[in-house]
């Protein structure tokens, strides 16, 4: 069985042979633009594995009754605290939950507030229904968010280059804070008493293969 050291070496041997073949690509297309052809830079970028996992990635909503195995799971824990933090300070506390009976319990206080919501089709649970849910929690004092953001990058770019989908879900998460009745499953986390609930990731073997949403490319430009 793999262990996410495994997994790991596997992920970088892969990121180090797609930064080589873009390398030898880009050798290529530099030769091929001695030679009086035209190099086209996007086709270089595309060869590149890890450009291919960020174009790739979609927002997941629909999951196969598959359980991840932990061995992934802790490799994405260790991709995630690997994301680079302000001063290294490394400020997130990360819980990770696969056991069915938590989902679907918290589940059930949300079905009672949004009983339509519960109505859609394919509704397994609030976590846009997958099987695990990847929770990070920052400090109270509102510091952190940004480096809890990369964090969470980390993940789900791993989790895609591991055949698993991702959702970030920030609505679930305000109704666990908000619902009293909620609140054991917010404790159940045990963040330190200076650290509270953020956001969540919800993972697990993707069941559905979304098209891309628009993207509005003018928001980013060069400064002339
Ligand atoms: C901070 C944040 C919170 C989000 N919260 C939710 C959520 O509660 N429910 C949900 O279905 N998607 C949620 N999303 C996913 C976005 O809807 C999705 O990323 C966006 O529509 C772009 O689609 P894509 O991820 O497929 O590229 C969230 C994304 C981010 C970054």
């Amino acid at each position: 069985m793999k262990t996410w050291k495994n997994w790991i070496s596997g992920l970088c041997l892969c990121a180090g042979l797609g930064v080589g073949v873009a390398t030898l690509e880009s050798c290529t297309a530099q030769g091929q633009q001695a030679g009086g052809q035209t190099a086209d830079s996007t086709t270089v970028e595309n060869k590149n594995v890890v450009v291919e996992t960020i174009m790739a990635r979609r927002s997941i909503r629909k999951y196969k009754d598959q359980p991840v195995e932990r061995e992934k799971l802790e490799a994405l824990l260790e991709c995630g605290i690997n994301a680079p933090s302000g001063m290294n300070q490394q400020p997130w506390e990360v819980r990770v939950v696969d056991d069915a009976s938590y989902i679907n319990g918290v589940t059930e206080i949300f079905k009672k507030v949004n009983p339509k919501a519960a109505e859609e089709e394919g509704f397994k649970n609030m976590f846009r229904n997958a099987p695990v849910v990847i929770f990070i929690g920052s400090p109270k004092d509102g510091s952190g968010q940004f480096d809890c953001g990369l964090l969470g990058e980390n993940i789900v770019l791993a989790a895609q280059s591991m055949g698993l989908g991702t959702c970030f879900l920030g609505g679930p998460v305000r109704f666990m804070l908000d619902n009293e009745e909620a609140k054991p499953y917010v404790d159940r986390l045990q963040f330190s008493a200076d650290y509270g609930l953020l956001y969540a990731i919800a993972v697990g073997y993707p069941d559905e293969s979304p098209e891309a949403k628009p993207r509005d490319a003018s928001k980013a430009k060069f400064v002339e």
